[in-house]
C-alpha cells in the first residue's frame, strides 16, 4: 500500500527522544544494552574478510574504535534530531569529547587549506586554531560573522579557504549569525561550512535547514544533560562522511566514544525535549530578572528584545531561546568574582546544559587560554559571567541571584 506523505513523515523530536534507547537486540532487551566489548568475534574467516573488504554478508562489527552497537544507536538518534526537518537522513559519528569531534572534523575538511573561523568561540577550539592548526598545514583566519562584509572580504583576501567554522550561538557572547547567508556564500566559493551547535541544540537551531554541511556538538552538555559524560558528535547528511572519508579520519585519529558514555547519552536524550522546555521557561525568567537589576551592566540572551542579532534569531531559532545567559556585573573583575563566590543555587563550575544550574567566569576559566587581545575583540570582558540556567524552580534561582547581587 502506498503510504500517504503524512504517514511517511518523520517522527517528531519528542518521539525520537522518548524511544531513544529502544533496542532490537537478539535477547529482546527493551533498553539498548551497553556493548562493553573492545572486539567482536567473526563466525569464520570469510565473515572477517568480507567485513574488512566492505562486502555484504560479512560480520557487522569488528572492533569498537571502528563501530559499536551502543555508540551507533546514539549516533543514529542524534543525527536524526538534526535531520528531523529534512527529506533525507543524516549520519552521526560519536567521539570521546566535543573537542575530538571538532578537531577531527576540521582536519578532515581543511587539511592543506585554510579555516575561516568566527572569532568568538569556545576557548579550546580557539586555542587549537590559534596555536596548533597551522602546525598541521592548516591556515587560519578569524572573522566576525556579524560584521557586514567581513565574510566576503575574507574570501577576497584568501583563495585557499576550505572551511568556514561557526558556533550557532557563540560561547560565551551569545551572538547568533546568519547561517543561511554564510553557507550560501561559502558554497559558491567552494568551501564547506561546519557549525558547533552545542549551545543551541537541534531543539532551537537546526543548521542543516540553512545549508550547513557538518554539525558538531559537545554531547557533554544539553544532549546528555546530566553532567555524567564527556562526549562529542559530528553529524552530516547522507554520503558526506563517505565523500570526506570521515570514518577513516575518526578511525585513525582514534577519538571514538566508548559504549558506556554513549549509553549515558542515550539515557539523557530520553528527556531532552522535556528538559529543553524547562530550560527555556526558566531562561527567559532569569534573563528578565537580571536585565532589570541595577547592578547588571549588560546582558546577552537571545530571547530579549535588545539582543543585537534579534532579526537573525527570529529567523533561525525555534521553540524558545534556551537556558544560556551571559551578563556583566557593574564593578568589573572583582565584582564578578565576589558575585560568583556568593551564589548558592547555581554550582560554580564550568560546563553547561545540565539539569542543574552552573555558573562560571569565562575570563579566568573556559576562555583563559584565549589571548587578552582576542578576548577584548570578542567581548569577553573581565566582569562577564556565564550562567547555564537549570530546571530548578526559577523562583529559587532568582532569589539566590538577588541575594548574591546584594
Ligand atoms: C560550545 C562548545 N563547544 C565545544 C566544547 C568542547 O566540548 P568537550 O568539553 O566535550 O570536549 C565546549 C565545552 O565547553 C563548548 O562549550
Amino acid at each position: 500500500m502506498e503510504l500517504t506523505s503524512e504517514k511517511r513523515r518523520k517522527k517528531s523530536i519528542e518521539t525520537i527522544c522518548a524511544q531513544a534507547d529502544h533496542s532490537n537486540d537478539s535477547f529482546g532487551a527493551h533498553v539498548m544494552p551497553i556493548y562493553q566489548t573492545s572486539t567482536f568475534k567473526f563466525n569464520d574467516a570469510e565473515a572477517g574478510r568480507r567485513f574488512f573488504a566492505h562486502e555484504p554478508g560479512g560480520a557487522t562489527h569488528s572492533y569498537s574504535r571502528l563501530g559499536n552497537p551502543t555508540v551507533q544507536k546514539a549516533e543514529v538518534v542524534i543525527a536524526s534530531l538534526e535531520a528531523v526537518d529534512l527529506d533525507e537522513e543524516a549520519e552521526g559519528m560519536m567521539f570521546g569529547s566535543g573537542m575530538a569531534a571538532i578537531t577531527t572534523g576540521m582536519m578532515a575538511l581543511a587539511a592543506g587549506k585554510r579555516i575561516l573561523s568566527q572569532e568568538t568561540i569556545y576557548g579550546c577550539t580557539s586555542q587549537f586554531l590559534e596555536e596548533e592548526a597551522e602546525r598541521f598545514g592548516i591556515g587560519v583566519t578569524f572573522f566576525d560573522p556579524n560584521e557586514p562584509g567581513a565574510l566576503e572580504m575574507a574570501f577576497a583576501r584568501h583563495e585557499d579557504i576550505g572551511l568556514v567554522f561557526l558556533e550557532s550561538i557563540a560561547n560565551p557572547t551569545m551572538r547568533v549569525c546568519d547561517l543561511e547567508h554564510i553557507s550560501d556564500y561559502a558554497h559558491q566559493k567552494g568551501a564547506y561550512v561546519m557549525v558547533d551547535n552545542t549551545f543551541a541544540t537541534p531543539w532551537h537551531i537546526r543548521p542543516f535547514n540553512f545549508g550547513v554541511d557538518l554539525i558538531a556538538h559537545s554531547t557533554t552538555k544539553y544532549l546528555n544533560g546530566h553532567g555524567t559524560t564527556i562526549g562529542g558528535i559530528l553529524a552530516a547528511r547522507n554520503s558526506f562522511f563517505e565523500l570526506t572519508e570521515m570514518h577513516t579520519w575518526r578511525k585513525n585519529f582514534g577519538g571514538t566514544a566508548g559504549p558506556f558514555d554513549a549509553w549515558l547519552t542515550l539515557m539523557g536524550l530520553k528527556t531532552f525535549p522535556l528538559r529543553m522546555k524547562a530550560h527555556n521557561e526558566n531562561g527567559i525568567k532569569v534573563a528578565q530578572f537580571l536585565q532589570n537589576h541595577p547592578k547588571v551592566e549588560s546582558l546577552a540572551y537571545p530571547g530579549l528584545p535588545g539582543h543585537p542579532d534579534k532579526e537573525i534569531i527570529e529567523r533561525i531559532m525555534m521553540n524558545g531561546y534556551g537556558g544560556m545567559i551571559a551578563f556583566e556585573i557593574k564593578g568589573g573583575m572583582q565584582a564578578g568574582i565576589d558575585f560568583i563566590n556568593r551564589v548558592k543555587v547555581p554550582t560554580l563550575a564550568v560546563s553547561l546544559g545540565n539539569v542543574d544550574s552552573l555558573i562560571q567566569h569565562p575570563a579566568s576559566m573556559t576562555h583563559s587560554v584565549v589571548t587578552r587581545e582576542n578576548k577584548e575583540k570578542a567581548g569577553i570582558t573581565d566582569g562577564l559571567i556565564r550562567l547555564s540556567v537549570g530546571v530548578e524552580s526559577a523562583d529559587d534561582i532568582i532569589a539566590d541571584l538577588e541575594e548574591a547581587l546584594g
